[in-house]
Formats: C-alpha cells, structure tokens, sequence
C-alpha cells in the first residue's frame, strides 16, 4: 500500500509539473487552455520539449486513474466501455450523425431524430452513452450539440475514414481473435487471420478482400498514407541521429523515392554527395533541385550494387516491406561493392522491448502489432506480390514491425561480415536507427576461419 500512495504522490506531481508547462506554452501561443469544449482548436502541434510534457502528463493520468481504479473494477469495467464506445461510434458514422448536428449552436432531439429515421428516446439514449467520453454533449434540455472531438469527424474526413475502418476492418478482427486461434493455433496463415475468419470470404488475406471491394480499399489506402504524414516520420529524426563521421563522403538511398529525404539531409550536411536509387517509374517524379549535391540513378535493389566508391548506403522506410527472405537478397546485393569500414544505415520501425515505453505509447505500440496478428496473422512474410493494391498501399509499413534482435538476426544471417555497432532511437520518433558496419576480416578471425563462415553464411 505504501508504495502505491508514494507511487500516486509521485506521478500527481508529474501530472502538476507538466501540465504546467503544456499550459504556460498555451498561452504564450494564444491558444485557450486545454478543453474539448465545441470551440477548442481541433489539432494543436507542440515543439518537441513540450510535447514531451503532454505525453508525461498522458502517461501518468492513465496510471494514476488505473491505480485509483483498482483490479477489480478496471478489470470489470473496460470491456463493456470499450465496446460502448465503439457501438456509439459505429452508430455516429452510420448515421452521419456528426454532421447532422450544426456545427454551431444546437438541434434538438426531436429534429434529428426526424433526419435519421431512429426514434427519439433511442437517439438519446444512444448519444448519452457516448457523452461521458465526449461524444456530444447537452447544452441544454433535449438538445444536443457537438464537443471538440465529434466535431473533427465532420471536418476531417480522414478521422471519418479511420473511425469507419475501425468498425468494419479492426473491430470484426480483434473480437474474433480466440475462436480464429483455437482454429489456427499457430496463427501464421493470412488467410485463416481472425478478420478472414470473421469477414472474408475464401480470399487469401486482407489485401485480397480489399482488393475485391474497391471503395473500403481506397479508404483503407487513404488511412494509411495519412499515418505515415505523421511527425513521427518526419525527416528531422533521422537527420538529428545522423552519426557524425557520416556527415561527409558518398550517400546512396536506396529506395530513396522521389528525393524528399536525400535533400533533407544535403541540405543539412552539404558536404554529402547522395545518390538517390529506386526503380525508374518513380524516378520519372523525382523531385530534382537545383545547386544541391543529390542525383537519381535508376536501380533496381535486388540486383548488384552499381556505386563502388560509397562511404554509406543507407535504407530508410524500405526494409519493412521485405519478408527476411528478401531483406537478406536485398543486402547481399551490396556486397561486391562494399569496401571495408563501408556503413549501412537502416532507419525504421523496431518494436521496442515489451514494458519499456511510456504507457500511451506502449498501448498504441502493441495495438498496432495485435492488429496486425488479427488481421494477417502477421510476423509471418505476407506474399507481397499478391496484390496490386499493395503498390499504392503504405499499410504495408506494418508488415515487418521487427524488434532489434530480429533486425540484428535478419542483418547477420545476410552475411556475418555486416556487424551491426549502433541502434539509435531518437525521441518522438517511429523509426530507428540501425549502424552496420562491413567488416571483410573481422578483428582477430583467421583468414581460413573467416572463409570457412563466410561460405557457409552466403550459401
Ligand atoms: C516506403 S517507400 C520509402 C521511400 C523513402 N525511402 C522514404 O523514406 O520516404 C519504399 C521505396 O522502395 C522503393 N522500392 C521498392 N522496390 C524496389 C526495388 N526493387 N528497387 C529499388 N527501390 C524499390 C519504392 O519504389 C519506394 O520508393
């Protein structure tokens, strides 16, 4: 007992220091103070040292209101919530609800019930079932008028879009996951996924199913590429875990798109001569920028590394599509043109360690990677190739959420000469850094002994 009083003394006064901050940056921004009120701005954007303040504040309001809830109610209680929610919600979307109700101002009960054809009393009851977590509110006697957070489904059609993925695609998946798993123990079949199960019908994964109902799979591509806009993504991150000794000398980005991030880095490291590499058909969009040390070449990175004089090859946002099959051919690939002490660079998704984020992220973490059991039984390699919706798709970034031992194993069985020296995780950001160094002759091997590894490693 004592330790949780000292535990909640602990995280109030984390709850009291942040919050402090996150207000006081407010209003020197002359924003109002937090609220979800109707009139509060939608999507605020901290810089960095504050927004570490909000996501203390987060973490430690969900662990103090966990702890002062207790076992036995949080455990009664959160399964029944969730799926009140989630049904009000549903209904929300359904019934276009959101924007039914005036943006300003209020409708009454009668009135909307008359637009959605759902009688009255039920209409409230329904909508009061969502407003103790701020789904509309009351404003006055049989009225009904939007708070912050019901007022963004109607603004952003993308929330629309992800709130209706959730109902149709996520929320089927995830509640059949034990029936699907007492059929398919080890679940490694994407045709036999939990959402297969509920909703397919004898596709041979998710991607088809989409691929047969065009409208769910354009939203679904619209979601998608909307998450990876997201800061956490943004190119700052991996120009600030850049190494030093790799701020000069030759680049190539392979898989480097149309350039967005090979000039980012020219831009802050001049002395950098990139060469940016991906398949012709993207290089015909290439976006070339004059007077910066950056040019395309097209090459296909299956095939053998054509830059022989480079300092660093570096893959950003790419290795996650790959299967370790192909990850493993992807990186062999280079070997005829690495010199010794030549670098690698992987930036992208590692799945932490189990427990060691802070609990927002942690949930969210491990919510993507239970998705992605329930809807392709995925950590097994998907069949890239089976869809053509895969090429438009950035949910494929999913696929592969490796953790860092999984990297180093995909990296070494490659060959046992690429020796991984460094993980960098740099804060508030959704990829990593990975440092490989090629070492031909590892210090202290024996010629005869490092021969003998490196036929068996590239056999
Ligand atoms: C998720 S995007 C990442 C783009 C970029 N590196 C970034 O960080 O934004 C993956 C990239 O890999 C490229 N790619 C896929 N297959 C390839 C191949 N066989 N050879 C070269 N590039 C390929 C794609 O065209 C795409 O630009």
């Amino acid at each position: 007992m004592a330790s949780n009083t000292t535990r909640s003394a602990h995280l109030v006064k984390i709850i009291t220091d942040n919050t402090t901050e996150v207000e006081a940056y407010r209003q020197e921004q002359g924003l109002p103070p937090l609220s979800l009120g109707p009139d509060a701005p939608l999507d605020v954007k901290y810089p960095p040292d504050v927004e570490k303040c909000r996501r203390a504040v987060i973490d430690a309001s969900l662990e103090l209101g966990d702890l002062a809830t207790g076992p036995f109610e949080l455990r009664l209680g959160h399964g029944w919530a969730v799926m009140t929610m989630f049904s009000v919600n549903q209904f929300i979307c359904n019934f276009d609800i959101a924007h039914r109700v005036p943006l300003t101002g209020d409708i009454s009960y009668d009135d909307l019930s008359k637009t959605v054809n759902v009688a009255a009393p039920v209409l409230r009851q329904v909508l009061r079932a969502g407003m103790p977590y701020h789904m509309f509110y009351e404003p006055r006697p049989g009225h009904v008028a939007h708070t912050a957070t019901t007022k963004i489904i109607a603004r952003e059609p993308l929330i629309a879009d992800w709130l209706g993925m959730n109902m149709d695609i996520i929320f089927p998946a995830g509640a059949g996951l034990t029936e699907a798993l007492k059929k398919e123990p080890t679940g490694s079949d994407p045709a036999k996924s939990s959402f297969m199960l509920a909703k397919g019908d004898g596709e041979s994964s998710m991607f088809m199913y989409l691929e047969k109902r065009p409208e769910q799979a354009r939203r679904f591509a619209r979601v998608m590429g909307a998450i990876q806009k997201d800061e956490g993504y943004g190119e700052r991150h991996l120009i600030d875990s850049w190494p030093n000794d790799l701020q000069t000398g030759k680049l190539v980005d392979l898989g480097g798109s149309t350039g967005a991030v090979a000039f980012a880095l020219a831009e802050e490291f001049p002395g950098l001569e990139i060469v940016v590499q991906d398949l012709p058909v993207v290089l015909e969009h290439a976006q070339v920028r004059e007077g910066k040390n950056v040019s395309f070449m097209p090459h296909d990175f299956f095939n053998e590394q054509p830059v022989k004089d480079a300092d660093v090859f570096m893959f950003r946002l790419v290795l996650h599509d790959w299967p370790d099959v192909h990850v493993q051919s992807i990186l062999r690939a280079l070997i005829p043109s690495l010199r010794a002490g030549a670098k690698v660079i992987i930036f992208d998704d590692i799945m932490p360690p189990a427990g060691t984020l802070g609990l927002s992220l942690e949930r969210h973490q491990r919510t993507v990677d239970f998705g992605m059991l329930t809807l392709h039984n995925s950590k097994v390699n998907l069949p890239r190739k089976a869809s053509k919706f895969f090429s438009i798709l950035t949910w494929e970034s999913y696929l592969q959420i490796r953790d860092v031992e999984e990297w180093k194993e995909v990296i070494t069985q490659s060959d046992r000469r690429f020796k991984v020296t460094d993980v960098r995780y740099p804060d508030n950001s959704r990829l990593s850094l990975i440092e490989i160094v090629w070492q031909p002759q590892r210090p202290g091997m024996h010629r005869a002994n490092g021969q003998k590894r490196l036929a068996h490693a590239t056999r």
